[in-house]
């Protein structure tokens, strides 16, 4: 049994991967801030020093795409120098660093989508370049045995700020909904991504690799009718632009991260229905 150190394990996909990690056989130890900060050198070694991973798991970073506009200093301490500790604490226990990257890195000009040797960059706000920063300074701090950079996106979860949670509290309460039609991806349901990273680990794929659910690119709107057709609610859910709903960071427009090496991933449709079944069960509807 592998020992796995998950950092970021009180995270939105943290949480979600823990039983799955643990059910595909890794004894797994969970650390989040405060008690371990990935960009700090001495809390890093002490904690290599202390758990001896065989395995460490990079959930932990800055995720306010928003919110990294305005404080780029932070975004790029958690997503570009936290990556590059690790990777060195990682080159000296000889660990091996499997890292969460995003669609982000990306500019989302491809219909057809991108594949893991695409050449990522230029992204379009501070997130995607931090985030393409820390890719960037794992590839040169190890070897490419050393690393899996596994690229999500859409991601949803039981905890944190789930798309499907804020649609399904949305469709409750009103008739109708407008929601994005011109931003293309793939939802990715965080129990499944555990799952796929799991796969991965124990095939020893190595290098970056695209991990999301199956069954092709979507629409945000197409995706949200879906969740409300799922729930059986009374709710009319109409397209609209990105235009019309502006954020401070540029979203990419067609970013769908493909794998042709990915094969039985889970269609998003059923990730959709495991993951509603999972928040019935909780009482979080
Ligand atoms: N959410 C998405 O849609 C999405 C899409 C594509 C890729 N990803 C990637 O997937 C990964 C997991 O995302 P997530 O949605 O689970 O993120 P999340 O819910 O924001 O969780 C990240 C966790 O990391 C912790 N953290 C932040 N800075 C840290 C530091 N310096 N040291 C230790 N822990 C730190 C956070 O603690 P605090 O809460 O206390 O800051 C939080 O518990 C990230 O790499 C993200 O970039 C996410």
């Amino acid at each position: 049994m592998s020992r796995l150190a998950l950092l970021g394990n009180r995270g939105m996909f943290g949480r979600d991967a823990l039983p799955v990690l643990e059910a595909a056989g890794f004894e797994v130890i969970g650390a989040d801030l405060p008690e371990v900060d990935i960009c700090e050198p001495g809390s890093v070694e002490a904690f290599f020093r202390r758990t001896a991973p065989q395995v460490v798991l990079n959930a932990a970073a800055f995720t306010d795409v928003d919110g990294a506009e305005e404080k780029e200093d932070e975004a790029f301490r958690a997503n570009a120098k936290g990556p590059e500790l690790l990777a060195r604490a990682c080159a000296s226990a000889k660990a091996l660093l499997v890292h969460i990257s995003t669609d982000y890195v990306f500019p989302g000009e491809r219909p057809e989508g991108y594949l893991p040797d695409d050449p990522p960059g230029p992204a379009l706000g501070v997130y995607g370049r931090s985030k393409l920063e820390g890719e960037q300074a794992i590839i040169a701090a190890l070897p490419k045995e050393g690393y899996l950079i596994c690229r999500t996106q859409w991601l949803y979860g039981t905890t944190g700020k789930s798309f499907p949670d804020t649609i399904l509290k949305l469709a409750a309460t009103r008739k109708s909904l407008r929601v994005v039609n011109d931003q293309w991806g793939a939802p990715t349901w965080t129990r499944e991504l555990a799952r796929q990273i799991a796969s991965l680990i124990h095939e020893g794929a190595r290098g970056i690799r695209h991990a999301v659910n199956g069954g092709g690119p979507v629409t945000w709107y197409t995706f949200a009718r879906q969740i409300v057709a799922e729930a059986g609610l009374d709710c009319i859910v109409e397209p609209c632009t990105s235009e019309e709903f502006p954020r401070p960071a540029r979203r990419p427009t067609y970013a769908w991260l493909r794998d042709n090496d990915a094969t039985n991933a889970q269609p998003w449709q059923e990730g959709l229905r495991e993951y509603l079944t999972k928040i019935v069960a909780r009482g979080k509807r």
